[in-house]
């Protein structure tokens, strides 16, 4: 008599229990694959020291620690007043100005001189690219400074076999003809000329103290927001650079410097001045009307 009377109620009264049920295994689930920290995995140190593990995304495979998740960072983090001084208007006007003209006269450079730079330049470059942004403050981030000839040799070496591969058999017609205009191939003189080489590696995770992983969210966008900033810096610095991304290289040239499997390699640029003879495409930019949509 009763359900007969109130079947509407039991019925909706269910499908609310349902709901919440599923949504929170759900959740649940979720909370697992991302805060998950894999027991399994090998002893950083000990990955550093063999380098034998093959590249795997330990991202796939974590295990979860439900209760008692320790954020990276400390849980009783200060925070402290922002150090803000407002600048006048028009003087940001001008600046911001300067800051275009400078910039618009970078340009991917692929004769270098052989000329010596400060080693005090380049460090305060790559202390700049430190300053990016990180996800979560992950600071994802391997800057390997390269000067020995001997090992721009063999990274020349590394990266001329792949790229002629790279070129005659991987990259297909429509990408070589693209390239064309811009006089590339895989003989690469700038990897010996060139002063320095910066290796801009990516790291995919680290290790806390304890043994357990730390997860760098969106390490690709903040590699790639920090090499922004290395440009920038090397521009600002009087410079030039050539960025490149050495397709195929990259366990061949991780294993020469010595760096463990977690990282990545994801940007080569060599630094240095330009060639006396240097020559560069004569290449249009897009206007701001072409890049900006205002609302
Ligand atoms: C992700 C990325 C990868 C690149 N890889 C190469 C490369 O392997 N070899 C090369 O000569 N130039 C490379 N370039 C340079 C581009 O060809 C260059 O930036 C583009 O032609 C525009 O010229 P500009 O830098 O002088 O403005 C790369 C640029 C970017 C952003």
């Amino acid at each position: 008599m009763l359900f007969e009377e109130y079947w509407p109620y039991f019925v909706v009264g269910l499908f609310l229990y349902v709901t919440v049920r599923v949504s929170y295994v759900f959740y649940k689930g979720l909370q697992k694959r991302n805060m998950g920290l894999d027991k399994k995995n090998e002893d950083f140190g000990k990955l550093n020291r063999t380098n034998q593990v093959n590249d795997v995304d330990m991202d796939k495979d974590s295990s979860s620690e439900e209760d008692g998740i320790i954020p990276a960072l400390p849980s009783d983090l200060k925070h402290i007043p922002f150090n803000f001084e407002k600048i006048p208007e028009e003087i940001a006007i001008a600046k911001s100005e300067e800051f275009f003209e400078m910039m618009n006269k970078r340009r991917t450079v692929r004769q270098f001189s052989k000329q010596p730079v400060p080693l005090e330049i380049i460090h305060n470059i790559i202390k700049t690219a430190g300053t990016a942004p990180s996800g979560a403050h992950t600071e994802p981030w391997t800057y390997v400074l390269v000067s020995s000839p001997q090992t721009k040799q063999t990274i020349r070496e590394i990266i001329e076999e792949e790229e002629e591969i790279n070129y005659t058999r991987r990259m297909g017609k429509v990408w070589t003809t693209d390239l064309k205009p811009l006089r590339t191939n895989w003989v690469k003189e700038y990897l010996t000329d060139a002063p320095y080489l910066i290796l801009v590696f990516r790291q995919t995770y680290s290790l806390r103290d304890n043994g357990n992983k730390k997860l760098h969210y969106y390490n690709e966008q903040s590699v790639s927001i920090a090499t922004g900033f290395l440009l920038a810096a090397i521009q600002y610095a009087g410079l030039v650079s050539l960025t490149s991304t050495p397709l195929n290289c990259g366990p061949a040239l991780r294993t020469l410097l010595e760096r463990p499997t977690n990282e990545k390699l994801a940007l080569l640029l060599p630094v240095g001045y330009p060639a006396d003879d240097c020559l560069v495409p004569d290449l249009y930019r897009k206007s701001l009307k072409e890049i900006l949509v205002e609302f």
